[in-house]
């Protein structure tokens, strides 16, 4: 099995992706731990992969110091980081750049870059050990093309698939065995994308599932996305079948990108 003998943590493991995330690499073999705020559902994640919970905030700095400890005391090693929690902000603020309050954008930089910043920095010590590792960070197709509709969400994307070109490099230079690749969903209708649906139907003055409908038919391949296709790739990427990838962009978007 691809994860066999590895050591994983994923970050927003209670819903959605991340969870789908967890069930996958459960099957490829690995030993999980699950974090997330959301406790009740991000423990019920891990005990049906038969995983280890830990609570985090992926904003602060003193409880990613803790998890890594946590994982470090229990098997001194770890072997895949995925980066996966995000948020889209306050719904009921605007998103364009002209009127987006300066409060969401923060809070969402918080989340989706600094997290990721934050758990690449603690988790690179432990990664780098032994025979190394592989981190994988959650970036968008949000980050691949302008997104005027949810301005701060593109950019704290596009920063994650930045920062993770620049931390690929600099964990070479250093001579750690790690690699660092972003995977860039396209569009999978978890709570998230739920979320931004109903907002954007609302403003063209339609149904969620009308619009969902329409929106379908500008991907190429003509589906949304399966979680399972995300997970997928992401496991590829942590396994050693990509053991020569590092700084590289994977999109999982039905060839959205190519048509917009
Ligand atoms: N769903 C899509 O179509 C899509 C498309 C492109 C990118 N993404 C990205 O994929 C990732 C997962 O998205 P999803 O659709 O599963 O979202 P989701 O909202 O369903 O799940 C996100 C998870 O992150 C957790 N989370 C939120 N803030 C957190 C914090 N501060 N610390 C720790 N955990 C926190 C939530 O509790 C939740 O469990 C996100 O980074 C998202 O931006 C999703």
């Amino acid at each position: 099995m691809e994860l066999d003998q590895k050591v994983a943590l994923i970050t927003g493991g209670a819903q959605g992706l991340g969870a789908a995330v967890a069930r996958r690499f459960a099957e490829a073999g690995a030993t999980l731990f699950i974090s997330d705020v959301n406790e009740a559902d991000g423990r019920a994640v891990a005990d049906e992969v038969g995983g280890r919970f830990l609570v985090l905030d992926v904003s602060d700095e003193a409880a990613w110091r803790g998890v890594v400890e946590r994982v470090d005391h229990a098997h001194g090693r770890l072997d895949v980081l995925v980066n996966n929690a995000g948020i889209e902000g306050d719904a009921a603020a605007p998103k364009d750049p002209e009127h987006s309050p300066l409060t969401d954008w923060e809070a969402i930089f918080r989340v989706n870059m600094m997290g990721t910043f934050l758990g690449c920095k603690h988790a690179l010590p432990l990664l780098a050990k032994d025979d190394g590792g592989a981190i994988v960070n959650f970036s968008s197709v949000a980050s691949l093309l302008p997104t005027p509709f949810i301005t701060a969400y593109g950019a704290s994307k596009a920063a994650v698939e930045h920062f993770t070109k620049s931390l690929a490099l600099y964990v070479a230079q250093q001579g750690y065995r790690i690699r660092c690749n972003t995977v860039h969903p396209g569009q999978v209708l978890t709570p998230m994308l739920h979320g931004l649906f109903d907002r954007m139907a609302a403003e063209a003055g339609t149904t969620s599932d009308e619009f969902a409908a329409q929106f379908k038919q500008e991907i190429p391949l003509g589906e949304f996305q399966e979680p399972e296709d995300i997970a997928n790739a992401v496991l590829f990427l942590a396994s050693e079948s990509a053991r020569f990838i590092t700084g590289q962009s994977l999109a999982i978007d039905g060839g959205f990108t190519l048509s917009h």
